[in-house]
């Protein structure tokens, strides 16, 4: 059974992934598509990306895989309302793929190896059904390296709390810098994985203020649910002196995101 994934699926959540193309948050993984090849996006979200990626390799094979029937509606949505059709969706879960071995050229995960139980185990199992000669690519954000200006003290405890949420619902908010680690346990062949690292820049007053509404509102209690905190643990120290992290559209910030791409 997955942990429970903390963003969730909310139209804040949704409406923020969207914004997320093949050039802003694959960049590293477009010199190796090209026309026919297969793709399995795996934890497509709202599947902004993953419409990318069936342009970039038509009219190869696609296939958008979510945990559940209910999230590939959402992902089914954003890939038909790009325009792209021929899109395959399949519900399951990253650490046992129901997948046959060697099954496709190109094997993705975009921001999802950081929510996993055992990224280790996942990176395995892309591993697995990636084909002999083909790529497994993986980008993760590392929210330690997060940095804004002018320095927010609100911005501050928002951080502190979603990191440690973010651990106790089995995630690793610092996946970015683990992404190499991850892939040689994994048993990807050292001398054919490449490591990078690339950001996001949210500096414009459009992008601003998208980051600036969008997590606010995605990080409201109620959006958070109380499972995620243990029973009878105190409230994050964060939560008695401010609910609001940030003031909406004030900072500027960029997010420190790494990528990580093995062949095989
Ligand atoms: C941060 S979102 C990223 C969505 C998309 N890749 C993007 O970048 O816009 C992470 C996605 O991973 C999915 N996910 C979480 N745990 C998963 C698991 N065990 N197996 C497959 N997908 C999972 C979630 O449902 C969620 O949609």
């Amino acid at each position: 059974m997955p942990p429970s994934y903390t963003h969730g699926h909310a139209e804040s959540v949704l409406r923020s992934h969207r914004t997320r193309t093949a050039a802003n948050s694959a960049a590293y993984l477009l010199p190796a598509l090209r026309p026919g090849l297969s793709v399995l996006d795996v934890g497509a979200g709202p599947g902004s990306i993953t419409a990318d990626l069936a342009r970039l390799v038509a009219p190869g094979r696609v296939v958008a895989l979510e945990t559940s029937e209910e999230v590939l509606v959402h992902t089914r949505a954003g890939v038909e309302a790009s325009g792209v059709d021929g899109v395959e969706y399949l519900a399951g879960d990253i650490h046992a793929l129901d997948v046959p071995d060697d099954s496709f050229d190109v094997v993705h995960a975009h921001q999802v190896l950081q929510h996993l139980a055992d990224p280790v185990a996942a990176l395995g199992e892309m591993l697995r059904v990636c084909r002999p000669g083909g790529v497994v690519a993986v980008r993760d954000a590392d929210y330690a390296a997060f940095t804004w200006f002018p320095e927010a003290d609100g911005i501050d405890r928002w951080l502190a709390l979603y990191r440690d949420l973010a651990r106790r619902n089995g995630g690793e908010p610092e996946a970015g810098r683990r992404l190499l680690g991850w892939a040689l346990a994994a048993g990807a062949d050292p001398t054919r994985v490449t490591a990078t690292a690339s950001v996001w820049c949210y500096a414009d007053e459009e992008s601003r203020a998208a980051w600036g509404v969008g997590w606010p509102s995605a990080s409201c209690i109620r959006r958070w649910p109380n499972s995620c905190w243990p029973r009878g643990s105190p409230r994050h120290p964060s939560w008695r002196r401010s609910r609001t992290p940030g003031a909406p559209g004030r900072p500027l910030r960029t997010a420190g995101s790494r990528c990580c791409t093995a062949s095989c």
